[in-house]
């Protein structure tokens, strides 16, 4: 029993492929006005509404839509297949593109012949269901495309954004041109139209396989055929088109969709395509006159409004960022340049000046331990406030002097950095801390007899340095337990 089962699928089979061959003698010449009653071959989005219309894509986004001839075609001559020349083919076909927005390109549609009915491995949006990444360009695939282009785009070297293009295997066309037409009424003068229009407009292409001339004409779909083709360029269709091979058509959309519709289609193998009857093609659905959707219409302005608060907002961040950091800098401080520290180095050493880095209040300010970000070195900041600038000159060339100054028992002098209000002096940091905390700190260990006594005689020493030993004169005139610490180290 199970073998029998198997045999009759085999014949079942063969039957099937001798009814695709037998079909291949009848589909020489077809004509759809409508496709109520055509048995096309969909995939993806493509479906037929109830009224004829094929539609390609429906209201989705980065999707593909593709609708075949169920049957595939003998394009060559010869029954061997590919050695002989491609017969001479016809078509016409009435299509629109009514997109998401009246006056925002989404992706176009093309008219195909190609081995496959589905274009498996095609992908949506910019490759409008005909070829992908790696493929593009690639002799295997067999395609022969005119395409309605609605998108500029340089990866294919598109001349523009409404144009109509031959292309062979790949999405850059050997010959393109604006989308229009010749008009016979006006002496032939050249009239563009919109792809995008959402008007029905019809397409011809002619082959001839003896010159192996190819054709691509198209006007709106109420004027006849132009005498002058808008394509016309010689091709060599032999080693593109497969024996047998499919024709139809397909559509993709990207992030903003369009609807792709085909009204009517006839084909002829070896001769002209039957001429459509335009008045019996179905009827474009009404259009919901929206131009742009409320959704671009309200959106758009409040994403332009959040952008621009953003940029000030971060305008205003790289400011108040600057007036953090600003210094004051004049002319006269250049030769201290050395003894200059940048007052953002200061802010990130001592963490912004957190309380917990305070180590005490100076005579004229607060000391903050940090540790200079670069150097990973310590220091003590002291920060004191001035208001007026006067004698800030003589100052810091104090300052800077005071910096040149050696003694053991003298804390070094580092630098200065000078803000608006505010001076700051860089010290040498000690890590024991100051002598008030061990004479009254209750936790620290009592000092000897001999320990204050050498401390009094390091005070003296480098008391004497100041007033007497060096190249200047410095009368330090605030020792106090809490400034006293070198000693200690
Ligand atoms: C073209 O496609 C064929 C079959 O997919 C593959 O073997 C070949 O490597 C491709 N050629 C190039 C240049 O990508
Ligand atoms: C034809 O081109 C002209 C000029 O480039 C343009 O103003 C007009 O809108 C175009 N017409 C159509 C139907 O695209
Ligand atoms: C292409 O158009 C030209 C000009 O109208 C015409 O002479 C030629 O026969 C056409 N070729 C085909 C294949 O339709
Ligand atoms: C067309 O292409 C086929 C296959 O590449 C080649 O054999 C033939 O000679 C070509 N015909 C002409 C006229 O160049
Ligand atoms: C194509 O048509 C011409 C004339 O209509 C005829 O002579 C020729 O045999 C046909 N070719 C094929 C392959 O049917
Ligand atoms: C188009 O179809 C209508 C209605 O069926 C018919 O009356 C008319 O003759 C047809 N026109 C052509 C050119 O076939």
């Amino acid at each position: 029993m199970r073998l029998n089962s198997a045999s009759s699928l085999v014949l079942l089979l063969k039957l099937s492929h001798l009814a695709i061959v037998a079909a291949l003698a009848d589909g020489e010449e077809f004509t759809f006005n409508g496709f109520s009653a055509a048995n096309l071959s969909l995939d993806g989005m493509a479906a037929v509404a109830p009224g004829g219309l094929l539609m390609l894509t429906n209201g989705s986004t980065v999707m593909k839509g593709h609708a075949s001839y169920p049957t595939p075609l003998r394009f060559h001559c010869s029954r061997d297949g590919r050695s002989a020349a491609v017969m001479s083919f016809s078509t016409a076909f009435v299509f629109a593109i009514v997109g998401q927005y009246a006056d925002v390109s989404s992706q176009g549609m093309a008219f195909f012949i190609s081995p496959s009915k589905n274009l498996p491995t095609a992908l949506p949006g910019h490759f409008l269901g005909l070829v992908n990444a790696g493929d593009n360009g690639n002799a295997s695939n067999h395609l022969f495309i005119v395409e309605l282009d609605t998108v500029l785009n340089g990866e294919f070297q598109d001349i523009d954004d409404n144009h109509v293009g031959v292309d062979i295997n790949s999405l850059t066309s050997i010959e393109a041109a604006t989308a229009g037409y010749y008009d016979d009424e006006d002496m032939g003068l050249f009239r563009n139209l919109s792809l995008i229009s959402r008007k029905a407009m019809q397409v011809w292409i002619d082959y001839d396989g003896l010159t192996m001339e190819l054709n691509v004409t198209m006007a709106p779909v109420e004027i006849t055929k132009p005498k002058k083709p808008l394509i016309s360029t010689i091709v060599n269709l032999s080693a593109v088109v497969t024996e047998p091979a499919y024709v139809g058509f397909s559509s993709s959309t990207g992030i903003i969709f369009s609807h792709h519709y085909v009204l009517g289609w006839s084909f002829k193998m070896n001769g002209t395509a039957p001429p459509l009857n335009i008045s019996i093609l179905p009827a474009l659905p009404l259009m919901i006159s929206k131009r742009r959707s409320q959704v671009l219409v309200i959106v758009l302005p409040i994403v332009s409004l959040v952008l621009v608060l953003a940029s000030a907002a971060m305008a205003i961040a790289v400011a108040k960022q600057r007036a953090k950091f600003a210094e004051l800098r004049e002319d006269w401080e250049v030769p201290f340049g050395p003894h200059r520290f940048s007052y953002k180095d200061l802010f990130y050493a001592t963490e912004g000046f957190k309380e917990s880095r305070l180590l005490g209040m100076g005579g004229f300010g607060k000391v903050y331990m940090g540790m200079l970000p670069k150097s990973k070195m310590m220091v003590a900041v002291k920060r004191i406030s001035h208001e007026s600038r006067q004698g800030m000159k003589e100052f810091v060339a104090e300052v800077v002097s005071l910096g040149r100054l050696r003694h053991r028992n003298v804390v070094q002098l580092l630098g200065y950095c000078r803000r608006k209000g505010e001076l700051l002096l860089v010290y040498d940091y000690m890590p024991m801390g100051s002598l008030d905390k061990y004479l009254y700190d209750q936790d620290k260990p009592t000092l000897e007899w001999v320990q204050r006594f050498q401390i009094i005689k390091g005070i003296a020493s480098g008391l004497l340095y100041l007033h007497e030993d060096w190249e200047k004169v410095v009368i330090h005139r605030d020792i106090k337990a809490t400034t006293y610490c070198s000693m200690l180290r």
